[in-house]
């Protein structure tokens, strides 16, 4: 004859095998293995049977509740993956998808194709612009060689943007003809190189910095110029440094941006603010123009009368140019983007036309 535990298994295992959903198997559960159980009570009643007894009932206890829960579990688990297989059945994986919507709420039909604005699809995601892709890459790599980000206000004083900048009135720049000026005297920025005096105001060498942002010329507008474009400014000033710094520096710049084999060459020049002066120009196989030198930037060691200005502002000696140097460059961030992505006309980057901006979705 079975041992009772034995035809205690049978009958669980019966039970289990014939409840069909999870609540009645966890009755089952808790009426074999609960604490007032009917497999626990054996754990009781071990107590009270003979030194012999004890080890060979012990072993058919612990198979029977090994077994018990064991088939609770896959029954449980049969359960559960039902389930999941009954909502998956409701879903028609021949519909179209529906695409991730470019703003928070959307619940529009997945197969109209309804849109509020014409030409624009709720359910794209949109892109980032390339001038600020080419604004993202540039930015990366000059935080790899250790540069902050700095910033400046596009509306400034000519004290800024010319006077500090060692550019005297009569210069070319500062011209009517040649600059966007408030009523009140104040100006669209020419160039990003007046966050170098700002910066060198807030605080004492050294200093190594890159900040992006607009700059501003009254120029006609061709395919070449635009009255608003955008640069990247330059300013490393600490012991030592040299032209060789600002070679090494533009060249990995340039390489990491436009490949390896880009050659890179700095051309003598001039500039009020720096001296000696360079510009920079790149070519490389890679790029569409080929075999054709590209002026992308201005660069130069800063000029001594630079340092001064900013002195005499702070009122202080903090930036003397017995002790310090230092080199400033303005990337030209339109002029590398179109070289970059092959982009033949400057006023694409503004006219927000969908079929230019989403080739470089
Ligand atoms: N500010 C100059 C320009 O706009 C570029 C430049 C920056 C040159 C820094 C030298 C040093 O053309």
């Amino acid at each position: 004859m079975n041992h009772p535990l034995e035809q205690l298994r049978e009958d669980a295992l019966r039970e289990i095998e014939s409840e069909s959903d999870e609540k009645s198997l966890d009755a089952v559960r808790v009426r074999y293995l609960g604490r007032n159980g009917s497999i626990s009570a054996w754990g009781e009643k071990m107590k009270t049977l003979s030194a012999a007894e004890r080890p060979v009932i012990g072993k058919l206890l612990n198979e029977v509740r090994n077994a018990v829960t064991a088939a609770i579990e896959t029954r449980a688990q049969h359960f559960r993956s039902q389930k999941e297989s009954g909502a998956l059945a409701k879903i028609d994986v021949t519909l179209p998808g529906i695409g991730r919507s470019g703003y928070s709420g959307y619940s529009g039909d997945a197969r109209s194709g309804a849109s509020g604005y014409s030409g624009y699809s709720a359910k794209e995601i949109g892109s980032l612009h390339p001038l600020t892709q080419m604004l993202e890459r540039s930015i990366q790599i000059f935080r790899r060689m250790g540069f902050a980000l700095a910033d400046g206000p596009d509306i400034e004083d000519e004290w800024h943007c010319f006077d500090a900048l060692n550019t005297p009135p009569e210069h070319p720049a500062r011209n009517e003809q040649d600059t966007f000026y408030l009523p009140d005297g104040r100006l669209l920025r020419t160039h990003t190189s007046t966050v170098q005096i700002l910066t060198m105001q807030a605080a004492p060498p050294p200093i190594r910095v890159i900040a992006p942002g607009a700059a501003y010329r009254r120029d006609e507008v061709d395919a070449t110029h635009s009255p608003q474009f955008h640069q990247i400014e330059g300013l490393y000033v600490d012991k030592n440094v040299s032209v060789a710094d600002l070679k090494g520096t533009l060249e990995f710049f340039m390489r990491e941006l436009f490949g390896r084999d880009t050659d890179v060459q700095f051309r003598p020049h001039y500039f009020p603010f720096t001296e000696p002066s360079l510009e920079i120009y790149v070519k490389s196989k890679a790029l569409k123009k080929g075999e054709q030198w590209i002026e992308v930037a201005g660069s130069g060691m800063v000029h001594p009368a630079v340092f001064e200005a900013v002195n005499k502002a702070r009122g202080d000696k903090a930036y003397d140019p017995e002790k310090w140097s230092g080199y400033a460059f303005g990337l030209g961030m339109d002029r590398l983007a179109m070289i970059l992505f092959d982009i033949p006309d400057i006023r694409l980057f503004a006219q927000n036309d969908l079929r230019f901006l989403r080739q470089f979705a």
